[in-house]
């Protein structure tokens, strides 16, 4: 860093803590993103120039502590938004049921959590999707399998339950990685085992569904995945930098494949 810079750096740091503290972390990001890294440097091209050289990440958590990391941002922006009305009926969903609640509303009657341990709190059903036979077959309308695949090692063994528990025209929405950082609770917990790319994940899904029925779509490019693997969070990038798609930077990969 320049002289100039960290001059800078250091008159602006006491009002910067103040700032952040009064605005939050999110819009404070926003803020310096869109305003200071603009106007005086002091944003989002600032903080890169600084800080691209290091071997640790901006952040470990993936930004979650700070605000949406980038990989939410295009379930929520792009992928369900894309699939929402496949979110009806009966629906199960992994750990939580975040994405049957913002995106089904009030076309879901019920909502299953399924959970690998019995007893995890709020979780109405357990069991792991490689090998569940106490779950019925035909059962569900839609399954919400997001962040979840990458961390089972068997993925066919689980896709051949979703596909078993789904009713016929019943959709599994899925998003796995394709670039990530290992996710450390996982690793030690279950275990964090695979990132997939379109072809590899249109592959396992075409052994279970029939290629018609599976739609893959990638996000993603270049500076997104550098972010996200810094831990930077989505309100850090202007929308149109995450919105750019290339398609040799696979940061995430969303499939919806109907049951017949
Ligand atoms: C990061 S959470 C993802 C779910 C969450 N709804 C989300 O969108 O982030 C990963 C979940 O995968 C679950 N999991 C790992 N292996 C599993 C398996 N073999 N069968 C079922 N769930 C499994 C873990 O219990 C964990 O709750």
């Amino acid at each position: 860093m320049s002289i100039r810079s960290r001059l800078i750096s250091e008159i602006v740091r006491p009002f910067k803590h103040t700032a952040r503290k009064v605005l939050g972390e999110t819009l404070y990001q926003q803020l310096r993103v869109t305003c200071l890294g603009e106007s005086n440097g002091l944003g989002l091209d600032w903080r890169w120039g600084r800080s691209l050289r290091r071997i640790s990440p901006l952040r470990r958590d993936f930004g979650w502590r700070a605000g949406q990391p980038i990989d939410r941002y295009y379930a929520e922006s792009h992928f369900f938004p894309a699939h929402y009305h496949d979110i009806h009926g009966h629906v199960m969903e992994i750990a939580d049921n975040r994405y049957t609640t913002q995106f089904g509303g009030d076309r879901v009657s019920r909502s299953e959590i399924l959970h690998f341990h019995a007893g995890a709190p709020g979780s109405t059903m357990h069991g792991d999707l490689t090998n569940a036979p106490h779950i019925p077959s035909d059962t569900f309308d839609c399954i919400i399998l997001t962040f979840t695949l990458q961390f089972i090692f068997d993925i066919r063994a689980a896709l051949r339950t979703v596909a078993r528990i789904l009713k016929p025209d019943g959709v599994v929405l899925v998003l796995v990685p394709g670039i990530s950082q290992i996710s450390r609770f996982d690793m030690e917990n279950w275990g964090d085992y695979w990132r997939l790319t379109s072809l590899s994940t249109r592959l396992l899904f075409e052994e279970v569904f029939h290629p018609s029925d599976v739609t893959i779509s990638t996000y993603g490019n270049v500076l997104s995945a550098t972010a996200s693997l810094q831990g930077l969070i989505s309100s850090e990038l202007r929308r149109e930098e995450l919105d750019y798609h290339d398609r040799d930077y696979e940061l995430l990969i969303g499939i919806r494949a109907v049951k017949r």
